[in-house]
């Protein structure tokens, strides 16, 4: 099988089957009754190793491994409980995880990390974001929503990327797996200083229909955002800032209202990769078009998918 066995490290290995076979293994895993999925995975284990904070990451790959009948390994509460705080290197730390688990979910501060992890473990590694480079599986579970939510009714689909394009690793990763598809135009709003620069640019820039630098407010891009069929929203990585003092002149600089979203299309989306902090006021979770809280739902079943192909969950 394609994935069986694969370390997951960024979007550009996934072919359109790959992505195919994740989505119909979706769906046959949600069809299937609760005592026979409990038993595709039983016996094997996943350790989840998280240097960085993560609430829906690390708890959706448990409660995934849990349904599918597997066990955990969770270093998520902090690498400082692990050997980590007393000097030990990730590449004995993976090492060691490889020793005991199946497959190893990493999210670590470095952009390249995973390809470190991987180069020397015995089990496959999953990205759980490194740095500002990936996050593949928010990617996969951000597509599937769009896949399920989004009828776009013109010729293209319009994304609107908004927030901080320049560390949000949900963003890279969803760009360029998104703009493999003909269909697909992307809007770019930002501060200037979170503009998005390098390699992704670099290989979106065809696709890309504005960018726009915003200094007040959202309101600057009203007419951008009632055009689209997808708001993908993203809160400004504070913890990437080196200073204070240039994180608080941006941090207000890309917040969502009711009254921008009054004028949105009916059948446009709203995403979010979550945390949010002031990015969308609270008001807007109940309007129909605020799909962010389905796409955390949706990553339990992506990554259910994704460990049961990896895993070969089934073939006993
Ligand atoms: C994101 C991340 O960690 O990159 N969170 C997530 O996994 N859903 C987004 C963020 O932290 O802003």
């Amino acid at each position: 099988m394609p994935l069986s066995q694969k370390h997951i490290l960024g979007v550009r290995q996934f072919t359109q089957d790959d992505i195919n076979l994740i989505y119909g293994r979706v769906a046959l895993l949600t069809a299937m009754k609760p005592s026979k999925l409990v038993k595709r995975l039983r016996g094997q284990t996943l350790a989840c190793v998280f240097y960085e904070p993560s609430t829906r990451t690390s708890a959706s790959f448990i409660a995934a491994m849990g349904q599918l009948g597997g066990n955990v390994i969770p270093i998520t509460q902090g690498v400082q409980f692990s050997s980590v705080a007393k000097g030990e290197t990730l590449e004995d730390t993976i090492v060691t995880l490889g020793q005991y688990a199946d497959a190893i979910v990493l999210r670590h501060p470095e952009t390249g990390s995973v390809e470190r992890a991987a180069a020397v473990s015995p089990v496959p590694i999953i990205n759980a974001g490194d740095g500002i480079g990936e996050h593949p599986t928010q990617a996969l579970l951000d597509l599937y929503t769009i896949q399920k939510e989004v009828a776009y009714p013109g010729k293209h689909m319009h994304v609107a990327f908004v927030g901080d394009l320049a560390n949000g690793r949900t963003v890279h990763s969803l760009a360029v797996l998104l703009a493999r598809y003909p269909f697909v135009r992307f809007d770019l709003i930002s501060p200037e200083a979170l503009q998005l620069k390098g390699p992704v640019f670099d290989e979106i820039k065809d696709k890309v229909d504005s960018v726009h630098f915003v200094r007040k407010g959202l309101h600057e891009v009203q007419s951008i955002l009632h055009a689209a069929d997808v708001v993908y929203m993203t809160r400004v990585q504070k913890e990437r800032f080196c200073d204070g003092g240039s994180y608080e002149t941006v941090k207000d600089s890309c917040l969502l209202t009711p009254e921008l979203v009054e004028g949105m299309k009916t059948s446009a989306r709203i995403l979010h990769p979550l945390p949010r902090v002031n990015e969308i006021p609270t008001e807007i979770d109940s309007d129909p078009r605020a799909a962010y809280f389905r796409e955390v739902r949706a990553g339990l079943l992506v990554r259910r998918a994704l460990l049961d192909l990896i895993l070969e969950g089934g073939s006993e």
